[in-house]
């Protein structure tokens, strides 16, 4: 078993720039993420590409709780990453943090996830 390696943390944006309910395509460390706001008021980091046949979840729709593809409608719950339908997906999740009012993100030892049909 390996350890997770230690995160390191890369400012994205500043949080009163993603309301609840937005979604926002950024680069990290040269690592394509999905940043999006859940209803909770949190901010969440998922990978930004669908892990059915890699198309960019950014075109999808986010109600706030559901992010779902818009290729073939594969859905997954924003706060947790995995899929609600088909519930044997995932999505990677990347360690967020805000500081000073800016969102951190770090992409450290995180890959994506992949199932693909
Ligand atoms: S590529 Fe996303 S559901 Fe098929």
């Amino acid at each position: 078993m390996t350890a997770t390696p230690e995160p390191d943390f890369h400012e994205v944006c500043e949080g009163d720039d993603l309301w609840v309910g937005e979604m926002r395509l950024c680069s990290v460390a040269g690592v394509k993420v999905l940043l999006l706001r859940t209803d909770d008021g949190e901010v969440r980091a998922l990978q930004s590409i669908c892990p059915h046949q890699e198309h960019p979840l950014d075109n999808g729709e986010f109600d706030g709780t559901t992010l779902t593809c818009a290729a073939h409608l594969w859905e997954f719950d924003a706060s947790s990453g995995h899929g609600v339908n088909p519930d044997d997906a995932e999505l990677a999740r990347y360690p967020v943090k805000v500081s000073d009012g800016n969102v951190l993100v770090s992409v450290k030892g995180i890959k994506p996830k992949y199932s693909h049909a």
